[in-house]
């Protein structure tokens, strides 16, 4: 009897054992379907994106030489006519619908991926505290600001305009979640990101990172605001305060350097945003600025623009012969070596496009330097594109124009990269084309 008792016991506790088994394995399924599933979610989330910014990168892309064209010809025209002409002032309307038209797409363009950057490694700590010295205004008296910086934090290598206008952006989002005042906390920390990051977080490396928080104790955001923080064109405010582009932005230039933006918020508790960053050994890179510009925009110098699309070039051309140069027409960058080729002139400045069909600026200047030892570049684009982030991401000091850009834009960074007006040539031709 005793022993079918023992027996008895045994057994219902080796079952109460295989329960307890069967009850964590199952809690462990759940955990791996429950990941997984977030997994498939953030990846379709980012496919979403994706495909988002191809459309609005595409179209900005298209739109942006359009954009080139109108406010040129418009610029060119407001030259032409009188100081006293009612023309001038219909013209002014254009150039400024024009420049307005263009922020949007240098917008789209920076959440397709698809701005040229130009990065170099920094001290973010630097940056931060240089930006929150303009803030005081930005946020009124009824804001307090916080800073937590490390003072051992890590570098990264990121453009530092688009940063300061990345964390502008976030800032003016967290004083318009505080109408009547809070907190604005600006943390930046260093962290390392494992390999379950890079699960949720599509694109992210798993490694060494920089964390940088702006927090607020505003109104927060509802689980479904949340799900369309980073589309275009999404906005709870009326159409006088919010385009729905600023965190679009965000997102498009911290993911094109490499690095991801997490959301954390709760009505009525406030917000953070978290840009993760990836760290880089290298040391700091001073760029040092360009020198202050020059008495006139006027030049003599021999200049060879390469540039695909007609009509953007011809007024590039427009553009660099009224202001007294001699200029070099090619469509593309084999037009471009044969004329460097077959002539003997002398070259001052390559003012090329960064990315054309067939080859790109940036393989152009290294084949023209074979042919000629003295002639400074100058690049111009708006536009770059995924697998070419390496063309699209100009190395520091690379002097760069962005399109659309104004005759007097281009003058002045024409007389930036040629240095200080001395140059004086006899008679030449005004314009030559590479396809004569
Ligand atoms: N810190 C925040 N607190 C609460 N809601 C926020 C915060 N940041 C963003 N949001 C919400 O996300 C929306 C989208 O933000 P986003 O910066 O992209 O556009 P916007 O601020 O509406 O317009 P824009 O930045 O183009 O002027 C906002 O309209 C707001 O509803
Ligand atoms: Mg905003």
């Amino acid at each position: 009897m005793a022993l079918i008792l023992a027996f008895a016991v045994y057994m219902a506790e080796t079952a109460h054992l295989n329960v307890k088994k069967l009850e964590a394995t199952n809690r462990e399924l759940e955990r791996e379907i429950v990941g997984r599933e977030q997994a498939e979610d953030a990846l379709r989330h980012a496919q979403k994106m994706e495909a988002v910014g191809r459309l609005a990168g595409g179209v900005a892309h298209d739109f942006n030489n359009l954009l080139m064209i109108i406010r040129g010809q418009a610029a060119l025209l407001q030259k032409n006519v009188g100081l006293g002409s009612t023309l001038r002032r219909e013209l002014g309307e254009i150039v400024r619908a024009a420049d307005q038209a263009s922020s949007l797409t240098r917008k789209l363009l920076a959440f397709g991926r698809k701005q040229v950057l130009q990065p170099r490694v920094l001290d973010l700590n630097a940056l931060i505290t240089q930006v929150a010295e303009v803030l005081p205004p930005v946020l009124g008296e009824d804001i307090k600001l916080n800073m937590d910086l490390d003072p051992e934090l890590g570098r990264v290598k990121a453009d530092s305009a688009q940063l300061e206008q990345v964390i502008m952006s976030l800032v003016f989002n967290a004083r318009e979640a505080m109408p009547r005042g809070g907190e604005l906390t600006i943390q930046a920390a260093n962290c390392d990101l494992d390999a379950a990051w890079s699960r949720f977080h599509p694109g992210v490396q798993a490694g060494p990172h920089v964390m940088l928080a702006v927090r607020d104790t505003g109104h927060g955001m509802d689980e479904e605001t949340q799900s369309h923080l980073f589309e275009p064109f999404f906005t709870t405010k009326d159409k006088s305060k919010g385009s729905g582009l600023g965190l679009a932005t965000v997102y498009g230039t911290v993911n094109q350097s490499g690095g991801c933006v997490k959301v954390s918020s709760k009505l009525g508790l406030g917000t953070t945003i978290q840009i993760y960053l990836p760290r880089v050994e290298e040391p700091v890179e001073v760029v040092q600025a360009p020198e202050p510009i020059v008495r006139s925009l006027q030049g003599e110098e021999r200049i060879l623009v390469v540039e695909d699309d007609d009509a953007v070039r011809r007024m590039t051309r427009e553009f660099l012969t009224i202001k007294g140069y001699t200029v070099i027409e090619a469509s593309n960058a084999a037009d471009a070596i044969q004329f460097v080729e077959s002539h003997d002139e002398i070259i001052d400045l390559v003012l090329t496009d960064v990315l054309m069909p067939g080859m790109k600026g940036r393989e152009l200047v290294e084949r023209l330097a074979k042919l000629r030892s003295s002639f400074k570049v100058l690049y111009m684009s708006a536009y770059t594109e995924d697998d070419a982030i390496d063309i699209g991401v100009l190395s520091p000091g690379t002097a760069f124009i962005e399109k659309p850009f104004s005759p007097d834009e281009l003058a002045v960074k024409v007389r930036e990269v040629l240095g200080e007006n001395g140059a004086s040539r006899s008679q030449q031709p005004r314009s030559h084309s590479t396809e004569a």
